[in-house]
């Protein structure tokens, strides 16, 4: 087996899905993409378009705007029609799957240099569009059950998470965010990309429009919950409708010696595991407890540990249930950076965006530390986790 070494990894910043104030309600998905496809390029003078010998990109639906948009994008921006693509949907972990069978692909010795990524954009291709749901399907499981937000309900009630503490969490989260954003450490991995303020001034969007700029735990509290009458999940306890795109090199250590390019980590292991789809943002409990038993590794071996925060219940629950860090916030390990309840969370993008804030937040906040982990739920029951170790 080769192995396979993260070269660059790259986003644009995540924007709400919002028709009158997200900052890229002008910007196309494929535009997004294709602006990482050309800073990628930028960044890595090395690596020529003709080099790369496969590009797979996320997205939880590929439908409209986003239809093949890995190929889409490419094709649009110009870039060689040999190079060979596939837009991989599995939900929320797309992304994180495109960069999994990317560094597959690598370590069979089947191909040497891979982009992989996701995007998304919630508001020019919402949630669940044009989907037509088996019928047999919605016989197993009534369709208001599989709501993203019925979902979230059900963990915080299976896994008695209290509103306090859900609320403490997102307030971490977002506090986290700032901190992140105010002490440049986005810097390196967000590529600015020119959107619209609220007022309809163009800017180049280089901070993640959902981070608050204070959070108020009363009012958090006074929030209604959308999902379900007297429930417990609020639009602060649950990640926003959002627009963003992630991107990152990945090669064999071989051909990364030969070309001279500097690498710290490599991908290590993935492992992927369904679950109950009515709650299905446990996932991570199943997929994360596979990785340990097939390593032999424990929570004591991951230094820093990025987990997606589709709503503050699900995050909890996999925290405590894997025993990943303290069962309350303040977290040392997971997602001191926020997550995407502040970030925002572009569903088939939030894979890869996990995997290159954690290949930042491992280089800059744990240079010691020997592995990373990031895992994600997906709607329908998928979810994936991906052990990175530092090899340099
Ligand atoms: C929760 C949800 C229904 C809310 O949608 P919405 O009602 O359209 O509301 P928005 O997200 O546009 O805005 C919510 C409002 O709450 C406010 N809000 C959010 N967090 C807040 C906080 N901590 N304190 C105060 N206000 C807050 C926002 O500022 C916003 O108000 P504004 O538009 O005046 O700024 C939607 O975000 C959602 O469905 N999220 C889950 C997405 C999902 O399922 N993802 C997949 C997960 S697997």
């Amino acid at each position: 087996m080769k192995e396979c070494v993260f070269i660059d990894g790259i986003r644009t910043a995540n924007a709400r899905a919002h028709k009158e104030k997200g900052w890229f309600r002008n910007v196309r998905p494929d535009e997004t993409l294709s602006a990482l496809y050309t800073a990628i390029f930028e960044r890595n003078p090395k690596i020529k378009p003709e080099m790369i010998e496969g590009l797979f990109i996320g997205a939880a639906n590929l439908s409209g705007m986003q239809n093949d948009i890995a190929r889409s994008a490419w094709l649009a921006t110009g870039l060689p029609e040999s190079i060979p693509s596939q837009s991989i949907c599995n939900q929320c972990p797309s992304g994180m799957s495109a960069t999994m069978d990317a560094a597959r692909a690598i370590m069979t010795g089947e191909v040497d240099i891979m982009l992989s990524g996701g995007v998304e954009d919630m508001e020019k291709v919402p949630m669940g569009y044009a989907m037509d749901m088996s019928p047999r399907l919605a016989k197993r499981y009534s369709p208001g059950e599989l709501a993203m937000g019925a979902t979230a309900e059900k963990a915080a009630e299976v896994y008695n998470i209290s509103v306090d503490d859900m609320i403490a969490f997102a307030c971490w989260s977002n506090e986290g965010a700032k901190m992140a954003r105010d002490t440049g450490r986005f810097a390196k991995e967000i590529i600015p990309v020119k959107g619209h303020k609220e007022d309809g001034t163009e800017f180049m969007v280089n901070t993640d429009q959902w981070i608050r700029e204070s959070t108020d735990p009363v009012a958090m509290k006074a929030m209604k919950t959308p999902f379900k009458a007297n429930g417990v999940i609020s639009a602060a306890l649950s990640s926003p409708l959002t627009a963003g795109a992630a991107l990152m090199l990945l090669m064999s250590r071989d051909k990364a010696d030969e070309l001279g390019l500097s690498y710290t980590y490599k991908y290590k292991f993935g492992t992927q595991m369904g679950n109950d789809p009515t709650i299905m943002g446990i996932g991570p409990i199943f997929a994360v407890r596979r990785l340990f038993e097939k390593t032999g590794l424990t929570p004591d071996d991951i230094g820093c540990i990025e987990l997606n925060e589709a709503f503050a219940s699900q995050s909890l629950a996999c925290v405590r249930d894997l025993k990943l860090d303290n069962p309350n916030v303040p977290f040392k390990k997971v997602n001191t950076w926020g997550g995407a309840l502040a970030l925002g969370h572009p569903l088939g993008e939030s894979g890869a965006r996990i995997l290159v804030t954690l290949l930042n937040r491992m280089k800059m906040d744990y240079p010691n530390e020997k592995y990373g982990l990031a895992t994600l739920c997906g709607g329908f029951g998928n979810a994936n986790a991906v052990l990175i170790e530092k090899v340099k």
